[in-house]
């Protein structure tokens, strides 16, 4: 099968991790943590995720001139992703992610966003003939600018939740969004054009057309350790496999496999299944 060609239009971070029996409430300081580093951002763990199982991938981002790029591009550059259009601004500092991790792999994140934060429109690519997938961890009028020139499959993860102007919303092939998020759009989750993923946590995830539910999954029960990053493989892995021409059921069901496989294990982009992975889970999840 020949591999589909999707340009991200994204946020890189460098995420700095503290994993503690219990995350602190507001005020409150939790001591005892351990610490880690990874690569991290949605738009950078989408192209990692898309990459790793199965997509040629280009991302458009802009980090910082700083030791923290080279630390949160590594994986990327490992995988094979185009980072030809990822560029670093000399005036700001790579995204940052303060992430804390619990024993039941509930997160709590804070992101200092850097040169994420400074994209602009005028600098996008004036033609944009690929698959195109981005999330709003960078400027709203970015992406808004990217969707409406994007002339082939387009896809969007809207987390964090933002607003998004209506006639982008129903430019998309596949929008994906949690329940938060899906409440706090509304009816304009009817109005989205194609797809539209809903996912649910541990319950799994639903898929509508026009309002009406075409399928709905159970993931497989895995142990979760930490389930940074779950959600960017189930977006990836949902899109590469409507891409490749995937029923709504069968995407769904890959989706669902790839995130549950990615909460077993620390980290976001260290913590994405390979293709094989996936696929032998799901054989077994089929029989
Ligand atoms: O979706 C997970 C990502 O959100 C983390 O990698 C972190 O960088 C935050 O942006």
């Amino acid at each position: 099968m020949t591999r589909p060609l999707v340009r991200v239009i994204g946020s890189v971070n460098l995420d700095i991790v503290a994993s503690a029996p219990s995350l602190p409430r507001p005020g409150e300081t939790v001591i005892g943590a351990s610490l880690t580093r990874h690569p991290g951002g949605k738009g950078a763990n989408q192209a990692l995720a898309l990459a790793r199982l199965g997509a040629d991938v280009r991302l458009w981002a802009r980090t910082g001139i700083d030791a923290f790029a080279d630390e949160a591009l590594a994986l990327l550059r490992a995988e094979g992703v185009d980072l030809s259009e990822v560029i670093g601004l000399p005036d700001s500092h790579t995204g940052v992610a303060l992430i804390g991790v619990d024993a039941a792999g509930e997160n709590q994140i804070l992101v200092a966003s850097g040169a994420n934060a400074r994209m602009r429109p005028e600098d996008l690519p004036p033609d944009i003939t690929e698959a195109l997938l981005c999330q709003l961890e960078c400027p709203v009028e970015v992406v808004a600018a990217a969707i409406r020139r994007a002339r082939g499959f387009v896809a969007l993860n809207l987390a964090p939740y933002a607003p998004m102007p209506l006639d982008c919303l129903q430019r998309l092939d596949l929008l994906v969004l949690n329940e938060i998020e899906a409440e706090a759009l509304g009816d304009q989750v009817a109005q989205a054009g194609g797809a539209v993923a809903i996912t649910l946590g541990a319950e799994g995830a639903r898929l509508l057309r026009g309002g009406r539910e075409t399928a709905r999954v159970r993931p497989p029960e895995v142990r979760v350790v930490d389930s940074t990053g779950a959600g960017d493989v189930f977006t990836s892995a949902l899109m590469l496999s409507l891409l490749e021409g995937g029923d709504d059921k069968g995407a769904l069901r890959f989706a669902c496999i790839a995130a549950a496989l990615s909460a077993t294990r620390p980290g976001a982009q260290t913590a994405c299944p390979t293709r094989r992975e996936v696929e032998d889970l799901l054989a077994g999840d089929m029989t």
